[in-house]
């Protein structure tokens, strides 16, 4: 699988009168899982636009490959980046099998009969994610889980080195939301795909990550490795959460445990010494912005 840089430089989010980045900046690491976690309202998604060239930025730039993203042809984007929004709604009536062999529109036009090349793309696909025998079916059919799984090989059959997903286990059971996980980290690791995902759940957050980013108050709190970002501190300050932070049993990696709220203030001596602790551990990395 090809790889592919992406990195936004100094970029001003926002949508008309609201700005909701200020001045981002941050490279993902290529070959690896970076998730984005962050408050409701806070930017993640926002951040997911900009990276897959649906939102442009008002100043600064979106990199990929080197290249500003928006100086990129849509259908050469396409081959090398995938964005599964947040609740897709499939179109009533859809097949398992139409849904994802939309996935090959970058590769030929939108309502093209497949070509046996495609076909073969949109099985391989659907054996990735375990939906061969369900082909046929209409997708509003499927349980939540298993509709994830169809978007999931829509994005595969895309092909592309890079793929965004913007909370692809919200509404799911926590079965359902491990089986996800799982599968994205399979197909990180066995075929090198670049993964950014936007997640709610802390905790599944810090254990699927190589790289986690924390987004907060119009810019990046803390962008590192999971053990270096999921600290009391960068919770209490993103979140308003007094945490404890504890290895899991099996892996090691962080996780927490939330005790209450705590309404942070920037008025308040201890609050500010956090946040100052919070950001000159996890962005003074060359690679990240803050
Ligand atoms: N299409 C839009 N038009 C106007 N404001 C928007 C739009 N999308 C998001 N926003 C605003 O931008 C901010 C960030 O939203 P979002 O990126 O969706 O946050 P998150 O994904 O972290 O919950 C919020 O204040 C939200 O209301
Ligand atoms: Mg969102």
């Amino acid at each position: 699988m090809a790889r592919h840089t992406l990195e936004i430089h100094g970029a001003e989010l926002g949508y008309r009168d609201i700005r909701v980045m200020d001045d981002l900046s941050v490279t993902i690491p290529e070959g690896q899982i970076t998730t984005l976690i962050g408050p409701n309202g806070s930017g993640k998604s926002t951040i997911l636009h900009a990276l897959a060239r649906i939102l442009k930025p008002r100043r600064g730039s979106v990199l990929l490959d080197g290249r500003n993203i928006h100086d990129h042809p849509t259908r050469e984007v396409a081959k090398v980046l995938a964005l599964l929004p947040q609740a897709p709604h499939a179109p009533d009536g859809l097949s398992v099998w139409e849904l994802v062999s939309f996935g090959r529109f970058p590769y030929r036009g939108w309502f093209d009969a497949d070509a046996p090349d495609d076909r073969q793309v949109v099985e391989e696909a659907l054996d990735a994610v375990g939906l061969e025998d369900l082909a046929t079916r209409p997708v509003a059919t499927l349980s939540g889980g298993q509709r994830q799984r169809v978007w999931i090989a829509m994005a595969l059959a895309q092909q592309t080195g890079l793929i965004l997903l913007d909370e692809p286990t919200t509404y799911l059971d926590p079965g359902h939301q491990i089986e996800i996980l799982d599968l994205l980290r399979r197909l990180n690791r066995r075929e090198g795909k670049t993964i950014v995902m936007a997640l709610h759940d802390l905790n599944l957050a810090a254990r699927y990550a190589d790289f986690m980013v924390v987004v907060f108050n119009g810019g990046v709190l803390a962008a590192d490795a999971p053990e270096r970002v999921l600290t009391s501190d960068v919770l209490r300050n993103a979140f308003g959460l007094d945490a404890e932070i504890i290895p899991d049993p099996r892996r090691g990696t962080p996780m927490c445990v939330v005790y209450s709220d705590r309404a942070v203030s920037p008025d308040n001596p201890e609050d500010k010494e956090s946040v100052r602790r919070s950001r000159s551990c996890c962005c003074d990395s060359p690679s990240t912005g803050s």
